[in-house]
């Protein structure tokens, strides 16, 4: 007889010397059993063994779950809530992931096809873990009359990746989205809440630089105080 056992152990808990870090340890044993009859029908020779499988761990999630907890008991009775929610979801988690659109279905009794319709439909949310700096290039009317596909194709070449993917270093996101309402300054790109406007290809390199130095010297002001 073999069978696995999967065991998720309480929280593994590192401390360093700037946090305290705690994570989740989940881990596969497998135990296989042999029953051997010995010389008579009544008397047998049980052997077992216990071998590891897989050991998996994961940062721990549970404060952000319980950060969307009071998300949900906040938001749940207003009209457009399930919007609001997956807003806060996605500042809590960064991403929306399948597993918080499932929790979110599940808390609101709403079918998680309705959810992941929701995070699918608005280019707002996103699935997939996104750089520090999400860089939207406005591809309504009036920002591609004014050329927003070159813009964005300088931006893909300065960053060495395409519309919807993130930089290796996690610092930039580029995605396209419809028009943001901000047509007089066409072409248009947002960086996370900052809008620019009025843009040529020449401008993009600047203006990456600024976010790479910014956070370079935030990268050495973290060392510094360490
Ligand atoms: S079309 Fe780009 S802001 Fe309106």
């Amino acid at each position: 007889m073999h069978c696995e056992i999967l065991w998720k152990i309480l929280s593994l808990i590192v401390i360093t010397s700037k946090e305290v870090r705690t994570f989740e340890v989940k881990i596969k044993v497998s135990i296989k059993i042999q029953i051997i009859p010995k010389n008579n029908p009544w008397s047998y020779i049980v052997k077992w063994g216990v071998s590891l499988v897989e050991i998996e761990i994961k940062k721990n999630n549970k404060e952000k779950y319980m950060q969307l907890d009071r998300v949900i008991e906040r938001y749940k009775q207003q009209e457009g809530m399930l919007i609001r929610i997956l807003q806060k979801a996605q500042e809590i988690f960064g991403h929306l992931p399948i597993e918080v659109q499932s929790y979110v279905s599940d808390r609101l009794d709403i079918p998680i096809s309705t959810v992941n319709g929701v995070v699918s439909f608005y280019s707002l949310f996103s699935e997939e873990p996104q750089g520090k700096y999400t860089i939207n290039v406005c591809m309504g009317t009036a920002c591609y009359v004014k050329g927003s596909q070159e813009i964005l194709k300088t931006i893909e070449e300065e960053l060495h990746i395409r519309e919807g993917e993130t930089t290796l270093d996690k610092l930039f996101t580029i995605k396209v989205t419809r028009c943001i309402g901000a047509c007089g300054l066409a072409p248009v790109i947002t960086i996370n809440e900052k809008v620019y406007g009025r843009l040529s290809p020449s401008d993009i390199p600047g203006i990456l630089h600024t976010y790479i130095k910014t956070n370079k010297k935030a990268a050495i002001g973290e060392e510094v105080k360490a």
